[in-house]
């Protein structure tokens, strides 16, 4: 079987993260934790946070404009803008719109993508959606994350598994030699309850005795969460590399989403791909949502562990739940 060629490619990247950086000591200040506990259950040894003021618009803002500038694309001559968050700045209007203003992307439509961890795929198939149909010319990608708005910093079991940070890509036709090869997505609302917020919005709207019960915040089943993230990343890899026509053995690195090293390894041993060949930065920023994969992105393309000619998986999972897979040809 012949690998289908790609219709859209990756033009540049470009990342943020903020640099306050924060050891597993240090959240010993808000809960009873330690290094030992998080760093063999998780792999987290340090985190990034934003500045109390510093906004996710703001963080996606500079690694948008990073990514334009190594493609040598001016604001104005992108036609859309795809910003995935599950921690927007404001519920109304979208984060994507705050990005349009902050960097004149003047003639861009722009919208937010709510998948949680696993919406940046799921809005590079958007924005590959709008270029292989003819839609648009430039699409700027973007995930911008900032989980310590939205993390119950007296719950051990959720705040230190999280981290902030922003990852960005600009996409544009190619000539069929490299870019997105393939992709599948799916999604489970009845399992929604397993990673969510349980207040805010119409459904249960905030009062003040919601908020002093930390409702608006995030709650997790944790061990729930993991069995359905290597089921789940597993089927997502099997149906992305079948869509390509390819095998785990013609893969030449993995980029998971960064959520906790165990279920890395579990989902590569799954697809047949070994650890060297799978780029982990989770030690480092912990899990960033839908942030997580345009970051580790970046920097394989820029430290080098991408070459030209490479085979790219990658796979997430997240709130929803939601899941998902691409390959990319570089
Ligand atoms: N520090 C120290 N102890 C902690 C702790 C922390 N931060 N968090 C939990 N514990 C304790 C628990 O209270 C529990 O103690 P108990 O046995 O006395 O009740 C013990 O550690 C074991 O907790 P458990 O939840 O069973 O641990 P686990 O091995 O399942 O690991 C996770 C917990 C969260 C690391 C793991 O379930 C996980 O990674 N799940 C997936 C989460 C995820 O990635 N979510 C995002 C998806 S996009």
């Amino acid at each position: 079987m012949s690998m289908s060629s790609p219709a859209v490619e990756i033009v540049s990247t470009g990342r943020y993260l903020p640099d306050r950086i924060v050891t597993n000591d240090d959240l010993r200040e808000f809960v009873d934790t330690n290094d030992e506990w998080i760093r063999t259950r998780t792999g987290i040894v340090t985190r990034r946070l934003a500045r109390e003021d510093e906004l996710a618009a703001e963080m996606a803002a500079t690694a948008s404009r990073i990514a334009l500038e190594r493609a040598g694309i001016a604001p104005d001559e992108v036609d859309a803008i795809i910003l995935s968050t599950a921690t927007p700045d404001r519920l109304l209007p979208s984060t994507a719109c705050d990005l349009q203003a902050l960097i004149a992307a003047d003639r861009a439509m722009a919208f937010d993508v709510q998948a949680a961890c696993s919406g940046w795929l799921y809005a590079m198939s958007m924005g590959e959606g709008y270029l292989a149909a003819g839609r648009a010319e430039t699409v700027l990608v973007v995930a911008t994350e900032k989980m310590s708005a939205i993390l119950d910093w007296t719950d051990r079991t959720t705040c230190v598994l999280f981290g902030d940070g922003s990852g960005a890509a600009v996409l544009k036709r190619g000539d069929g030699s490299k870019g997105i090869v393939s992709s599948f997505h799916a999604s489970d609302g009845r399992l929604a309850e397993l990673l969510w917020r349980k207040s805010g919005g119409a459904k249960v709207p905030l009062t003040p005795e919601r908020v002093a019960e930390r409702e608006h915040l995030m709650l997790m089943s944790g061990r729930e969460i993991f069995k359905n993230a290597v089921r789940s990343m597993a089927q997502a890899c099997d149906e992305a590399l079948e869509r390509a026509g390819l095998t785990g053995d013609d893969i030449d690195l993995m980029i998971p989403h960064q959520a906790n090293i165990r279920i890395i390894e579990s989902t590569a041993k799954y697809a047949g791909i070994p650890m060297d060949k799978v780029y982990v930065n989770v030690d480092r920023y912990g899990n960033m949502s839908s942030a997580s994969i345009p970051v580790a992105l970046d920097e394989a393309l820029e430290d080098g562990t991408i070459e030209s000619g490479m085979k790219v998986l990658s796979a997430t999972f997240g709130a929803g739940l939601t899941w998902g897979a691409m390959v990319w040809q570089f």
